[in-house]
């Protein structure tokens, strides 16, 4: 160990407690992991703490949709988030909830402090209010007409169809996606957190050369644009804590969720007593705190956090490290696909090494998304984990086994395993950057070194003869002890295998035993230690995604609560005038996610229109397809061009979504009645 012993405290974000984890969040619990379990092995004091993110609207609404208590959901998400990160050897020092104990004291004790100190302030405001649920709305939660290109059921904070950004309040028909009453606007008053009096500190913070170069630009174009005063406050009905002097008014979920870092460290300190918390968080601490993150959630991380954490007295993170995406096959995940893929339905079919491994070889310290390709991750885990690292000893210990009487020999030439020993500052530097995949590249590059050595030397020869068996037994210790240096560098990242290898070397793999002499000691029969990827068990995992799918469509779900609309007359219903179009061309909009841009001949008058059904159909497969259009439909303006009607099309969405097709015998422009 190089430097002082350093005191750590390392965290992952909170995973909200109403969904699966997948393998997006893999990426960060990885990450994390790998770099906590480096510190620990390099000897430092460091502590990795999570915990579920269990407060906030879509939470509450999860809970009543299912029929029970938020309290029970999330208790029984918490024991399935556990499982998944335990099964991929994720290994926090804690994990707990932000609906916990610890976390209202904190939080409330933070928010004492920074309404004592001035950064709290009250104000009305008004927002769409759902009569029928008697709930405020969050923008999510609100559906209607895009108010700049006209596209029916966006969101209400931006549009699917033509990427604006606007206020509920803006939508046209606006609905609650709740109940499907039309929202009224209503006034409450809210409290806000006065983020721009921490502007100068933010910057100094910001320009301390502690963030990410991208982080930082970032940072600095939200300082150009002007800080705002951040709404805390939330109206009952809210799953959350209550603020203090206002009863009625919750703390927003983003206002607790952060200081649930604190809340799980304040957890495990009670179950440590040689713990001290202050001495983490105090303004003065000299420990270091560090928050790994994706990208979406910088903001929060990188302003009000700190800001928070500042106005209360407490000291402010070392450094937010923050991560890409992960795409699959290129792609976003995708549930049609079999791309979004569960942490549980991928434990059920492959060995969570593979994918720490893979991770790791593809991870920098930047903020590019990471794309997990599944061949490329058949092929690299087969060739560097099981072709040249586990190789290294499968080749070599049957041999000190049977031969040898299961004892190394002294080794004279040492060359090769100096230079590896070597290498050990300078790897350690790329898994303190967070340069993974650089640290990855040069572990492999050292086991090839040793299986050309081993190649080289070639002691299935050697033991064939009487003469040479001293050499072939060095070649072989020689090897075993490559492969001890080897795993000892990839022990924060295949905390399996490492242990399989300590049991098999009868001794503890650590970062201050590089260099140790092996001569003279024993090792344990080999076992088999790492299987081959099969490509059949990775399309069997994909296959199982998109049965994930079909199943999660068939159970009731808050988020995409789609209420039937309000009821119309057979008369209104009459006034829809259906016809038979025939597809005469059809084409993808390269900009638009979902839609095909079709030209649709009615019997001597042709239409174009968007259609929303790209993820189902290829668009020359419905080149001369009849199918069946609303043809009085209002002509929309669209970000592409004019749609003139509308396409029947039904299903569940993705590639389960079907347009009518008509019988042969069907004409253009015939009325469907
Ligand atoms: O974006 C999310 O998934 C949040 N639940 C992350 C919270 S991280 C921290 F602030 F709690
Ligand atoms: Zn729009």
């Amino acid at each position: 160990m190089s430097d002082s012993k350093r005191k750590i405290l390392v965290t992952s974000a909170l995973p909200y407690a109403n969904g699966s984890i997948h393998l997006g969040h893999m990426l960060e619990h990885i990450q994390t992991d790998i770099w906590a379990r480096f510190q620990k092995l390099r000897g430092h004091e460091c502590y990795y703490i999570c915990a579920d993110d269990a407060h906030g609207t879509p939470i509450m609404l999860k809970a009543q949709q299912m029929g029970v208590t938020p309290e029970q959901m999330i208790a029984q998400v918490s024991e399935e988030h556990q499982a998944d990160f335990a099964g991929f050897n994720i290994g926090y020092d804690n994990y707990h909830s932000t609906h916990s104990p610890e976390n209202h004291e904190i939080a409330t004790a933070i928010y004492l402090k920074l309404r004592e100190n001035g950064f709290i302030k009250q104000r009305t405001i008004s927002q769409l209010y759902d009569p029928e649920k008697q709930m405020f709305l969050p923008d999510r939660f609100v559906k209607g007409t895009c108010p700049k290109c006209k596209a029916e059921d966006q969101y209400g904070d931006n549009c699917d169809s033509c990427g604006a950004t606007y206020s509920p309040t803006e939508l046209i028909n606006p609905r609650s996606a709740v109940s499907g009453a039309t929202p009224v606007l209503k006034e409450s008053e809210h409290f806000f957190f006065d983020l721009p009096a921490f502007e100068q500190m933010l910057k100094t913070w910001t320009r301390s050369g502690s963030l990410q170069t991208e982080i930082a630009n970032k940072l600095n174009e939200w300082f150009e644009q002007g800080l705002q005063q951040w709404d805390i406050s939330r109206d009952a009905p809210y799953f959350g804590f209550e603020i203090p002097d206002a009863p009625g008014k919750y703390f927003y979920v983003w206002l607790d969720a952060p200081i649930g870092y604190m809340g799980s460290f304040k957890n495990l300190c009670a179950k440590r007593p040689e713990l001290d918390f202050n001495e983490f968080w105090d303004k003065d601490s000299t420990a270091e705190v560090y928050h790994f993150i994706g990208k979406d959630i910088v903001y929060f991380h990188s302003l009000f956090w700190p800001a928070m954490l500042y106005g209360s007295g407490h000291r402010q993170p070392n450094s937010v490290f923050t991560h890409g995406y992960v795409t699959v096959n290129g792609a976003k995940m995708s549930k049609s696909k079999g791309t979004f893929i569960k942490a549980r339905t991928y434990l059920e079919h492959l060995d969570p090494e593979y994918l720490r491994y893979y991770y790791a070889a593809k991870l920098s310290n930047g903020i590019d998304d990471l794309d997990l390709n599944l061949e490329d991750f058949i092929s690299r885990v087969n060739s560097d984990l099981v072709g040249k690292l586990v190789n290294l000893a499968s080749r070599t210990a049957g041999f000190i086994t049977k031969r040898f009487d299961g004892k190394l020999a002294k080794v004279e030439d040492t060359r090769l395993t100096d230079g590896f020993v070597a290498k050990a500052e300078q790897i350690a530097a790329l898994f303190e950057n967070r340069e993974y995949s650089k640290a990855i590249r040069e572990i492999m590059a050292m086991a090839d070194s040793a299986n050309a050595y081993v190649a080289d030397a070639a002691p299935w020869q050697l033991v064939k003869n009487e003469a040479t068996l001293a050499q072939a037994h060095e070649a072989c210790s020689n090897a075993i002890n490559m492969f001890r240096i080897l795993v000892t560098y990839l022990k924060p990242v295949l905390p399996r295998l490492a242990q399989d290898v300590e049991a098999f070397l009868g001794l503890t793999l650590t970062w201050n035993d590089l260099a140790l002499d092996m001569a003279g000691r024993s090792i344990n029969p080999f076992k088999p230690m790492m299987q081959r990827v099969e490509l059949d068990k990775v399309n069997a995992m994909v296959e199982a995604s998109k049965e994930n799918l079909q199943a999660a469509a068939k159970a009731p779900s808050a988020l995409d609560d789609d209420p039937i609309s309000p009821e119309i007359t057979f008369d209104d219903f009459a006034k829809v005038d259906l016809r038979i179009a025939l597809i005469k061309h059809a084409e993808l909009v390269p900009e638009a996610n979902k839609l095909l841009k079709l030209q649709l001949d009615i019997g001597g008058e042709t239409r174009q229109v968007f259609a929303g059904i790209k993820s189902a159909y290829n668009p020359e497969d419905l080149i001369g397809k009849h199918t069946v259009m609303v043809a009085n439909l209002a002509p929309r303006k669209m970000r592409f061009g004019m749609s003139e009607g509308m396409v029947l099309a039904a299903g569940p969405g993705g590639k389960d979504l079907w347009i009518l097709e008509p019988h042969t015998g069907a004409q253009p422009g015939m009325r469907v009645k």
